[in-house]
């Protein structure tokens, strides 16, 4: 009897899914050769609650690691409402149940992000065998040290701090660039150390706006007329951060404030006379084809994921901790997030720099 092993990309898609699909596919045709039928489930978990999904052939797996995007395509289907019944009268968790089964699966490859692991490890619960696969430009995904797509995210942002300070010397302006990562703060640390930016806001650590525009002053009292700041697109100050998502909102919403990115920009171009703009280079950071980094850490995700298939060792997903491939049950990791904790090294290095952290 041949294996049947399904595979989705559900939430928000990143360099790497592609890569990591592959390496997965070219593994499992390696240890099983013609025993293995892969079927490919279309737009995330939305393609398993409507049965929308095909019979991979081999081929379609070649040429793929380096292009961006997902071939399967994807979707986001919140967790939360998977257990709601919409106006459809769709049970979405009987309905990917019933398809799993019509579809003969042995197994099914979910490759997303906090979602997508809460919704595997729901599914795992119903029965199903589920295998997670990290993936993220958030680098957010509990028991990880890494998930593909963040380090490609980490080179783009990067790139776009490099572009940005020639812009900002010419001007002698404070540019402010606008970093993704959701709640976490990675990708902005990550990329403004690597791009030399002079103020890094992150989420985890609320600012206050005469600290970062004490920074801008200091620089230029130092005669660097430029600063660069970058902002995680998820920050709030530190009277934001003693009220709940509501209040906030509506404090935002009352002020007229779009975005934190704006906010902070208005505030220094108000408190130091600075002239300063904003850049947000936004789904760029998940756009195009994966880092040499992301290929290598896919391949090694996806060939893990396929010998975790061979010997059946379903409800856990994969994971990279302290420089080895491993695998994490899904119900230890499900609806936790990783965070940059309170005196993480990376901070220390950014202090040691001069970088204020707001
Ligand atoms: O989770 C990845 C991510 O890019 C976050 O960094 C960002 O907050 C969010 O997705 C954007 O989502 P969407 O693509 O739905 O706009």
């Amino acid at each position: 009897m041949k294996r049947r092993v399904g595979i989705l990309t559900a939430g928000g898609d990143c360099p790497g899914l592609n890569a990591t699909i592959r390496g997965v596919a070219k593994a499992l045709y390696q240890r099983f050769d013609d025993d293995v039928e892969i079927i490919g489930i279309l737009n995330g978990y939305q393609g398993l609650i409507d049965g929308d999904w095909r019979v991979m052939k081999p081929r379609e797996f070649s040429g793929i690691l380096t292009v961006g995007g997902t071939i399967l395509g994807t979707k986001r289907t919140p967790f939360k409402l998977m257990r709601v019944v919409g106006d459809d009268q769709v049970d979405k968790v009987e309905a990917m149940k019933k398809n799993y089964k019509e579809m003969k699966l042995d197994c099914l490859l979910c490759l997303g992000g906090n979602g997508t692991h809460k919704t595997a490890n729901l599914l795992a619960q119903e029965g199903l065998n589920t295998i997670g696969l990290p993936k993220t430009i958030d680098n957010d995904i509990y028991g990880t040290d890494v998930t593909f797509g963040f380090h490609t995210a980490v080179d783009i942002a990067t790139e776009v701090i490099d572009r940005i300070h020639t812009t900002a010397g010419s001007h002698s302006r404070c540019m402010v660039v606008e970093v993704m990562g959701n709640k976490a703060g990675w990708l902005t640390l990550y990329s403004g150390i690597a791009g030399g930016a002079d103020i890094i806001l992150i989420p985890e650590m609320p600012y206050t706006i005469d600290n970062v525009c004490a920074a801008v002053e200091k620089r230029a009292s130092e005669g660097k007329a430029f600063s660069i700041v970058a902002v995680a697109e998820g920050v709030f100050d530190a009277e934001e951060a003693r009220m709940k998502k509501k209040e906030r909102a509506a404090k935002r919403a009352e002020a007229g404030e779009t975005t934190a990115t704006n906010r902070i920009a208005h505030q220094i171009e108000k408190m130091t006379g600075c002239e300063t703009r904003v850049c947000v280079p936004g789904h760029m950071q998940r756009g195009g084809s994966p880092s040499a980094y992301d290929r290598v850490l896919a391949t090694r995700f996806g060939s893990y994921a396929a010998k975790l298939v061979a010997h059946e060792h379903y409800g856990v997903t994969v994971a990279m901790v302290n420089g080895h491939v491993t695998e994490n049950p899904l119900e230890e990791i499900a609806g936790k997030s990783r965070l940059v904790p309170e005196g993480h090294g990376m901070l220390e290095v950014a202090r040691s720099m001069g970088v204020c952290l707001g």
